[in-house]
């Protein structure tokens, strides 16, 4: 099934994504530098991120996993030149990489990458941060519980959050699955339960050329 999946994703690109420059640049420093792709979203996962942000006028982003900035890249052309991006990531060699391809691509938005452990940096924003209108929730499984709280606690009415990776082939169903990361999706489901700060959430499962998994959603009460 793999190999269908990737490529109808390859079929959809082909006609539904155009062709970016600094997009594929992006993909191109990350792979020359040695690290692995997989960890980005997929071309067709990164424009309905950008669909979301475009679809609800956003002009503040918080994203939490920055990784080589390529969601990050598909998160800011969908913003106005005065839109900002806070984006977060933990890892030393990931924010270093980020950074790059973030300079690289001189965009005109104002794109701020910090690196640290995400949950440790929003506790540490002023207490004035302004809410933010769009946030992409895609780190470290076990935390996302955590940055479901947090997530809200930066938004306002309206904020729509997404949280990347919610369903890991089907392992939040394996009963002898008890990772960090699985638990983690799991509390993350039952925090999203009957939360009375959200208005509306799903999740929906995705098949494709990063395999299956899938994304929650939630608005903002
Ligand atoms: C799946 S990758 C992000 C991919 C990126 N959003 C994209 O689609 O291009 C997850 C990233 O989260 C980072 N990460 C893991 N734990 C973290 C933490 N506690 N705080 C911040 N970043 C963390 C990892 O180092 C990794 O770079």
């Amino acid at each position: 099934m793999q190999q269908m999946w990737t490529d109808i994703d390859a079929y959809i690109d082909s006609h539904l994504i155009p062709e970016d420059p600094i997009l594929t640049q992006t993909l191109k420093h990350t792979d020359e530098r040695g690290f692995p792709d997989h960890l980005a979203v997929a071309a067709n996962q990164g424009m309905l991120l950008q669909m979301l942000i475009q679809m609800n006028k956003c002009k503040r982003v918080l994203e939490l996993g920055t990784f080589a900035a390529y969601s990050t890249m598909w998160l800011a052309r969908a913003l106005p030149d005065d839109g900002y991006i806070l984006t977060i990531e933990g890892r030393d060699t990931h924010a270093a990489l980020g950074q790059e391809n973030i300079d690289n691509a001189k965009l005109p938005q104002k794109i701020d990458l910090k690196c640290g452990r995400a949950a440790d940096i929003l506790r540490a924003l002023p207490e004035n941060t302004e809410p933010f209108d769009f946030i992409f929730v895609d780190a470290d499984k076990q935390s996302y519980p955590e940055y479901l709280e947090l997530s809200l606690d930066l938004s306002h009415s309206g904020t729509v959050i997404v949280l990347d990776n919610v369903i890991r082939a089907g392992d939040i169903l394996n009963p002898e699955n008890h990772k960090p990361s699985i638990e983690g999706i799991r509390d993350m489901f039952i925090a999203m339960q009957n939360n009375p700060r959200i208005l509306s959430c799903t999740a929906l499962q995705t098949v494709g050329c990063k395999g299956h998994d899938g994304f929650a959603l939630a608005i903002v009460k």
